[in-house]
């Protein structure tokens, strides 16, 4: 079954909203197969977003990410890396639509809440370097 790694970032854990999160995920129907409340880091900051490294704002995104505890997930579902991405919103909060996660609560291009996979490949690569090859867990077929 497809996974995608999602991240409450500092903001979201400090205002509360896991349980806010926890919650659509859960009502859209996909399966949380790990999680865990850590904080990030330098190593793995530069690491998770080593494709923004020569962008200007990289110092200011791994401070912010390793500024507080995260609570990083592994998710399932049919197409859950896709949907994922609409459900969380545009990057920029001033972008994204009401209804979205970063569209109700985000405030800024920096601090919006949630980090989500943008592909197969970055979940694979992200759901390794924060829990490893065999951390989430597997649900019978029934469930
Ligand atoms: P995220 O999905 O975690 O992936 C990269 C992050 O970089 C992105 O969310 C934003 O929070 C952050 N980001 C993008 N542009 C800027 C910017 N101009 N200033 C600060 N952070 C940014």
């Amino acid at each position: 079954m497809e996974k995608t790694f999602l991240m409450v970032k500092p903001d979201g854990v400090q205002r509360g909203l896991i349980g806010e999160v926890i919650s659509r995920f859960e009502r859209k129907g996909f399966k949380l197969a790990a999680a865990k409340l850590m904080v990030i880091s330098d190593d793995l900051a530069k690491k998770h977003y080593g494709e923004h490294a020569d962008k200007p704002f990289f110092g200011e995104l791994t401070d912010f990410i390793t500024s507080g505890p995260v609570f990083a997930m592994i998710w399932e579902g049919e197409d859950v890396v896709k949907t994922a991405r609409h459900m969380m919103g545009a990057t920029k909060p001033s972008e994204a639509d009401l209804g979205t996660l970063r569209g109700d609560f985000g405030l800024t291009v920096g601090k919006n809440i949630i980090h989500g996979s943008d592909s197969l490949e970055s979940a694979e690569r992200e759901i390794n370097l924060f829990f490893g090859e065999d951390a989430a867990l597997e649900y019978k077929k029934s469930s």
